[in-house]
């Protein structure tokens, strides 16, 4: 089901896979198995050629708590600075790893490392549409605190045209039977069409706004994003649509009771850091179960059950 699969988009998992990555993932919190040495031997390789904090130190803290190396290329003191290509670059890692994490900002950069790589490769992140592991991060983390995903309410929120994290969660909730998905956004920020498309075809109940405060009322989670600056191709444009939303405590107070906000981190002005100290905050939960469900990815991944 799992072994040595590419990850390259949440697309490419039924909710069969999901479940059964989840039900891993409960199996590691509970400590229902020794997993300190389940990858002895084996080595992960990151490459990173974007930012990140949480998703490389997570991937590189999974595999070290299973027992595996960790290998991570520094693309400013590798020899990419010399002017080797990508691709080449890939092919070394895949002669000196057994699994590849890769990010990078060029649409399609981790299925050209699939193709490229014997050894499975993960996506942890490329381009405006895929960053698939965090979104069975952020499906596992509203299971766990909610009990289930069917039968909720979904508000999503921020850049739903250039955010990955976002268009991947909204792609993972097609696996599931939601109730209805709120989409929450300044017009030059609404989701593509081929997203839009897919969440129709598959007969989601979809409520488009600009308008936050129609929407939080009846949500049962809210799932805020940073405005990505980084990827718009004309810096005025950003301008434009920048500080569209912020979150608040007093915002979020006329919420249904039980709401919970993720946030894929990291957060810039959208989310008011007074929301952190509320039962509403999940976005630190969310973080912290990084580590465990890319333990049960990887372990799944390299067969070690
Ligand atoms: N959520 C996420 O991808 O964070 P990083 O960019 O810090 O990895």
């Amino acid at each position: 089901m799992w072994k040595f699969r590419d990850v390259i988009s949440i697309l490419d998992f039924n909710r069969e896979d999901l479940e059964h990555l989840f039900s891993m993932t409960d199996r590691i919190l509970e400590r229902l198995f020794d997993v300190g040495s389940l990858l002895d031997g084996k080595i992960v390789a990151t490459a990173f050629i974007e930012p990140s904090t949480r998703t490389r130190l997570s991937f590189e803290t999974a595999a070290k708590r299973l027992g595996a190396e960790v290998i991570n290329l520094e693309p400013h003191i590798s020899s990419m600075a010399k002017g080797e290509s990508l691709t080449d670059t890939l092919r070394m890692l895949d002669d000196y790893a057994d699994l590849i994490v890769i990010r990078s900002p060029y649409e399609g950069s981790a299925k050209h490392a699939a193709d490229v790589c014997e050894h499975p490769v993960i996506n942890g992140g490329d381009g405006t549409q895929h960053h698939p592991t965090q979104a069975m991060i952020d499906l596992y983390t509203v299971r766990r605190l909610k009990g289930r995903i069917d039968g909720l309410e979904f508000g999503v929120v921020g850049d739903l045209k250039y955010g990955r994290a976002a268009a991947s969660f909204l792609y993972g909730l097609t696996r599931f039977n939601v109730k209805r998905i709120w989409l929450i956004s300044p017009e030059p920020l609404s989701p593509r069409p081929e997203l839009m498309d897919r969440l129709k075809s598959l007969g989601v109940d979809i409520m488009k706004t600009e308008n936050l405060e129609e929407a939080v009322e009846g949500v049962d989670i809210l799932y805020v994003t940073r405005i990505q600056k980084e990827r718009f191709p004309d810096p005025a444009e950003y301008e434009k649509v920048r500080g569209s939303y912020v979150i608040t405590r007093k915002i979020i107070s006329r919420a249904r009771e039980g709401l919970k906000v993720l946030h894929p981190l990291p957060r810039v002005d959208e989310l008011s850091h007074d929301v952190d100290d509320t039962p509403y905050q999940a976005y630190f939960i969310q973080a912290k179960f990084g580590v465990p469900v890319r333990m049960a990815l990887i372990s799944l991944i390299l067969g070690a059950f």
